[in-house]
């Protein structure tokens, strides 16, 4: 059977079916290229021009230049949610550096990014594993030393997502020397015993994530005590509360890591907060 799903490639919305790359794509044979996802939610995009500017971020990180303005992007987007009939769900936007004969070095100046978007349906706001809470394992990180580049080279995180699938639990958080770099698609938080919201500050090490700017914001408002540092795995499990970050997963509490109950094991009353604030700022259609 046929997928009814419209894609966009190049210019053009196309039949799912249709939709082909060269394999002398860059993305294909490189990971030469990289990549945004925003939440839609009552068929509107979420904090959608802070994942368009980290989008120009990254394309500039990678000397690709930004083949459309802000408002084509989202002209693009909002066409492409629309053709899908999608209410509730996800945009994934991704650019790689073109065509080429395969060689390292870039492509001669003039050499057309490929891009591609499509949309996923999703339950993102009641999705019933944030009334539950998420049980996460940790993993080594395994990742490159840019990661504030979201680049569609995934492999290390594709492993940990693997070994979380494995586990049968929804998310894996990367550590280095100790600490908790972040989820393998996600921002990691703790709120200590003292009811301080942890999370790590910003830096080429970790994603810049938009929910988590969001959620920081909120925090703040809300007048929850605030520290910017990384945390340990120790400092996790002897947190009051866990919860991680994501386009996808809005905030989702944690109840267990690696096997131990976090808090009372049950989502905490700051987390649940959280989570509605974020709910009510996307519904208002930031
Ligand atoms: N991942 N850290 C990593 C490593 C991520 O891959 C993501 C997002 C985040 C959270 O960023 P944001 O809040 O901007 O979504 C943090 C997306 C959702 C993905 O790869 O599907």
């Amino acid at each position: 059977m046929s997928n009814p799903r419209i894609v966009y490639l190049n210019g053009d919305f196309l039949p799912f079916d249709e939709a082909r790359v060269p394999i002398m794509d860059r993305g294909f044979l490189f990971a030469d290229g990289i990549y945004e996802v925003s939440a839609i939610l009552d068929g509107r995009l979420v904090d959608n021009e802070a994942h368009l500017a980290r989008l120009d971020r990254s394309l500039g990180e990678i000397d690709i230049a930004n083949p459309h303005t802000l408002g084509e992007w989202v002209a693009l987007q909002t066409e492409l949610v629309a053709r899908n009939g999608v209410a509730e769900g996800l945009v994934y936007m991704q650019v790689t550096r073109g065509v080429f004969e395969r060689d390292f070095a870039y492509p001669p100046a003039g050499t057309r990014p490929t891009v591609m978007m499509f949309t996923q349906e999703k339950t993102v706001a009641a999705n019933p594993l944030a009334a539950k809470g998420a049980r996460v394992i940790t993993v080594p990180d395994l990742r490159w030393k840019r990661r504030d580049i979201k680049s569609v080279a995934l492999l290390a995180q594709v492993l940990a997502k693997q070994q979380a699938a494995a586990a049968g639990v929804a998310e894996a958080w990367m550590v280095e020397d100790d600490a908790v770099t972040e989820g393998s698609s996600s921002t990691a938080f703790i709120v200590t015993a003292g009811g301080t919201l942890v999370t790590r500050p910003l830096s080429t090490a970790l994603l810049p994530g938009i929910t988590r700017q969001a959620v920081l914001r909120l925090a703040a408002e809300a007048g929850l005590a605030l520290e910017e540092r990384l945390f340990s795995v120790a400092e996790a499990l002897a947190a009051q509360e866990a919860f991680y970050t994501s386009a996808s997963a809005f905030v989702m509490p944690v109840v267990e890591l690696d096997g131990k109950t976090i808090g009372t094991g049950v989502p905490g009353p700051h987390t649940r907060r959280l989570r509605e604030l974020y709910l009510e700022l996307a519904r208002a259609g930031t």
